[in-house]
């Protein structure tokens, strides 16, 4: 039997893509080459000829997309020296900062906001050492401080400002035309700091030599960093038309203005001021695509649809990337025959609460008795 070499993460498959060399440590947990699940059953239902992926990234090793960014950006800290980093987050940043610095053997100081973390990221900073600051506020006041801290004391930030967060997370991109053999023709995905979908046009880019969307500004996310090899990099010619969806009280990006006292069911993407505004107009522009926003029942209905119908869990913020793409098919603003791409970013696991609290589905409780068991099933047979 032919064997596999050992999957060791994504700086390692991508080595030559990041900017790392021979003698960087690397701070890996195996993140990346999450799979990339082609719906069978939601097409069918919507009643529309498409095909119709989710990227699964709550595969990844704390649960999350953070993991493709936390690897480089821990990589890079430890390599610069740094004996701490710090962020705020709304749960999965945190997670995987936490996970990430107690494998380097450093510290990780992570400002959430009190009371509107999921419990499953709670227990994940918490279980991996972190230094957890709760703050009475939210995420964007959060982020405001992280940023005048970092000024005055010996912390790396490690949220998706720091450029090697990105870095990391264009790998997604790769991973998805690689597979397809293309890029889709839509790439949706739930938007807060619009970081991510800012990092997965940057993979694009890197993987395209323009084709039928001409590429203005090569390389500006990546100007002046010298390890951008995007023209070289040409596999296909197409890029995606980028979408992004908000949910609906936490919506900038729609309202086009920041939003101050952002709310959502979605407690991953309750952002009001998106640190990467003026890169996700950037990609909205050059990638023809728009953004949108979902209501919270939108989002909840989609994730469970998901995980009912196609056994896919993840959570409420991630389902928002699906929720609009459903919509946009079935109005045919996303043409039929089209290739989508759904990103789920997070673990359904990550939100139990949420999930518990909208589930429907019969939690019976019987005496330990065989005609008590043979009684539930019939009486929930489908068909
Ligand atoms: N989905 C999930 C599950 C997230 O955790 C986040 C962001 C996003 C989507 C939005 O991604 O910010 O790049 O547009 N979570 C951050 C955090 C803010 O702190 O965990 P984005």
């Amino acid at each position: 039997m032919p064997f596999r070499p050992r999957y060791t993460g994504l700086i390692e498959r991508y080595r030559d893509r990041l900017p790392v060399n021979d003698d960087t440590r690397l701070i890996s947990l195996g993140e990346g080459n999450t799979p990339l699940i082609r719906l069978e059953n939601i097409p069918d239902l919507l009643g529309k000829d498409i095909e119709l992926y989710v990227k699964y990234e709550g595969l990844n090793p704390t649960g999350s997309f953070k993991d493709r960014g936390m690897t480089m950006a821990v990589t890079k800290a430890v390599e610069q020296g740094s004996q701490a980093i710090i962020c705020a987050s709304t749960g999965n940043t945190s997670a995987s900062a936490a996970a990430y610095a107690s494998r380097a053997g450093i510290t990780a100081f992570v400002l959430i906001p009190d009371g509107k973390i999921a419990q499953g990221k709670l227990a994940q900073a918490m279980m991996h050492g972190s230094v957890i600051i709760q703050i009475k506020g939210n995420f964007d006041e959060g982020m405001q401080l992280v940023k005048e801290v970092a000024e005055h004391a010996p912390v790396t930030i490690v949220n998706s400002i720091n450029p090697f967060r990105l870095q990391g997370q264009k790998t997604a991109a790769f991973e998805i035309v690689e597979e397809l053999g293309r890029a889709p023709d839509y790439h949706c995905l739930p938007v807060g700091n619009a970081g991510n979908i800012t990092a997965h046009w940057i993979g694009y880019c890197e993987y395209s030599n323009g084709g039928d969307k001409p590429i203005t500004e090569a390389c500006a996310f990546c100007a002046g960093e010298g390890h951008c090899r995007f023209a070289s990099g040409a596999i296909v010619s197409q890029r995606p038309t980028m979408v992004g969806y908000q949910a609906a009280g936490s919506a900038p990006f729609i309202q086009g203005s920041m939003v101050d006292n952002p709310e959502t069911v979605a407690t991953a993407i309750r952002i009001g001021h998106p640190q990467s505004w003026d890169y996700a107009w950037k990609v909205q522009k050059e990638s023809g695509g728009w953004f949108d926003a979902c209501s919270d029942e939108e989002i909840l209905k989609a994730q469970k649809m998901l995980a009912e119908k196609e056994g896919v869990f993840c959570e409420p913020a991630s389902a928002t990337s699906l929720a609009g793409a459903m919509r946009d098919i079935q109005n045919g603003k996303i043409a039929e025959g089209s290739t989508v791409v759904c990103t789920l970013t997070g673990h359904g696991l990550k939100d139990p609460d949420t999930a518990i609290k909208q589930s429907t589905s019969p939690l019976l409780t019987i005496e330990p008795r065989l005609d008590q068991v043979k009684k539930a099933i019939e009486e929930n047979m489908a068909g």
